[in-house]
């Protein structure tokens, strides 16, 4: 029996030992591991290739993902899925498993619609912004390097009295932003979920200083588009120079910590026996600290929330 993996939309830390847990578990069982290579793109481009340890010896500890990821248009289109699948056949792989967020699962449960590949999805993305699971992978990863970054721009800020605004990456989910204000200990969390108040945002920091702050951290959500506002108010209400630093791209890769290290290798084995035990169409996900499957339809019925309590847990950042 041949088993194919592939990573799909943003990568995220964490795909790496995904993948060489894959190739390792399955060579275990006895059965044919395939790497497909350039996510939906290199499906359609038959970028399929057979799997040996030594094609995933050596990358444990590497950020990124060695074979490579996409966002695929061409997939959308019938006779493209046509193609994969032909790729597929030639090969006798039936069975994938697909890391990625919840457009990959999509694409991929019209592909499952249109041909019957089974698949099981992995949810890896650092936004953590999938309905169903309270994880994604990459998260943990995305969060130590956000931290490192705050951290060195807070000193900088404070040897100069300054403002500094940081912008996290997330999309439309403030997830990243709000975990690196409440584990920083900033002074202003400003994500898509929370109506923020700048006015009272304002009274409070300009009481702060005259009370004797030197120096403020706001952490902003990519998707507030707040991040040039923020610093135009720290400059000109508060009165204090301000700098922005926008994280950008750095949040995606990095060595994955051993928390992602060891959510790969988890999410992995569940999804390679779910699918040795003849069940498709559906997403391994984690939920109050246990592995659970649901179904991909479930995925997408949904909008991820951020939970009450962690949302409660910076309540006096947004206002
Ligand atoms: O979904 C992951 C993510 O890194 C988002 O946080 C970000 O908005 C987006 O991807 C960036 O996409 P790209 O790498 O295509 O610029």
């Amino acid at each position: 029996m041949s088993i194919a993996i592939m990573c799909s939309g943003g990568d995220a830390p964490g795909m790496n030992p995904a993948v060489k847990h894959f190739v390792d578990y399955v060579l275990s069982k006895n059965l044919t591991p395939y790497l497909i290579y350039d996510g939906l793109e290199g499906l359609i481009d038959d970028n399929i290739k057979l799997a040996t340890y030594s094609d995933v010896a050596g990358i444990m500890h590497l950020g990124g993902t060695k074979i490579r990821s996409s966002r695929s248009k061409r997939f959308f289109d019938y006779e493209y899925r046509k193609k994969a699948f032909e790729n597929l056949q030639k090969k006798q792989i039936d069975k994938i498993v697909v890391l990625g967020g919840d457009g990959s699962f999509r694409a991929m449960n019209q592909f499952y619609k249109d041909f019957g590949v089974s698949f099981v999805g992995i949810p890896s993305t650092i936004d953590n912004d999938i309905f169903g699971t309270d994880y994604c992978l990459g998260v943990d990863t995305a969060l130590n390097t956000i931290r490192g970054a705050i951290d060195a721009v807070r000193d900088t800020s404070s040897s100069f009295k300054r403002g500094c605004v940081i912008e996290t990456m997330g999309r439309d989910c403030g997830y990243l932003a709000l975990i690196s204000a409440i584990t920083s200990g900033a002074e202003i969390c400003l994500i898509p979920e929370v109506c923020f108040d700048l006015k009272s945002i304002t009274k409070r920091l300009k009481e702060e200083v005259k009370n004797g702050r030197t120096y403020i951290v706001c952490i902003v959500s990519e998707g507030t588009k707040m991040t040039s506002q923020m610093v135009d108010i720290l400059e000109n209400e508060i009165c204090m120079e301000t700098r922005a630093t926008i994280l950008g791209h750095i949040q995606r890769g990095g060595n994955p910590t051993v928390f992602d290290r060891l959510m790969a290798v988890e999410f992995v084995t569940n999804s390679v026996d779910k699918l040795l035990d003849g069940c498709d169409g559906l997403v391994v996900v984690y939920k109050n600290s246990k592995f659970e499957f649901v179904s991909i339809d479930y995925v997408n019925s949904g909008k991820y929330t951020i939970k009450q309590e962690l949302l409660q847990l910076a309540n006096r950042l947004y206002k």
